[in-house]
């Protein structure tokens, strides 16, 4: 007889093992998996979101614009509302800015301050901006408004993920 026989007890044992080791594969996984979901789905962070505004209507005067957009954070889904200056430069391009100002978060106006005309104007402590977002020095405000990457798709306008100016 061969010494490498494999007793009753053992073959029950191995048996055992490997049942209750593809048992318990098959409950930990779906755990881990739903864990882990909201990583593995595809990030829809960098895509861009439709405006309601044509492209054709943009002028040199910057026009504010709301756009809705469902945010995921993690299991939590919910509509957003994200807003924009929009203007075209005089050599025609697109310019869209946050409203939302460097200092600590206010809502930027358009030409709201009769001082200071023809520029980004914050109410909360009188931060200026120029038309392209370049806070004035001398203000609270210590950057930029942050930019919108966008596209044009059927004449419609496109936004990203605003980004800090020069990013
Ligand atoms: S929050 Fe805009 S100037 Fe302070």
């Amino acid at each position: 007889m061969s010494e490498n026989r494999v007793s009753r007890r053992q073959f029950l044992n191995y048996t055992l093992l490997g049942v209750g080791g593809f048992m318990a594969a098959g409950m930990v996984m779906p755990m881990a998996r739903f864990a882990i979901d909201p990583v593995l789905k595809a990030n829809a962070g960098g895509d861009f979101i439709a405006t309601k505004l044509k492209v054709a209507d943009i002028t040199t005067e910057p026009q504010r614009i709301d756009f809705k957009f469902d945010q995921k954070d993690g299991w939590y889904e919910s509509e957003v509302t994200g807003t924009a200056w929009v203007y075209k430069t005089e050599d025609g391009e697109i310019v869209a800015l946050s409203p939302v100002c460097k200092h600590l978060g206010c809502t930027v106006d358009w030409n709201a301050d009769e001082k200071n005309q023809n520029m980004f104007f914050c109410p909360c402590h009188y931060g200026l901006y120029e038309k392209d977002g370049t806070n004035v020095p001398g203000t609270p405000p210590l950057a930029p408004l942050d930019v919108y990457p966008y596209e044009e798709k059927d004449g419609i306008l496109y936004l990203g993920k605003a980004q800090p100016k020069g990013a």
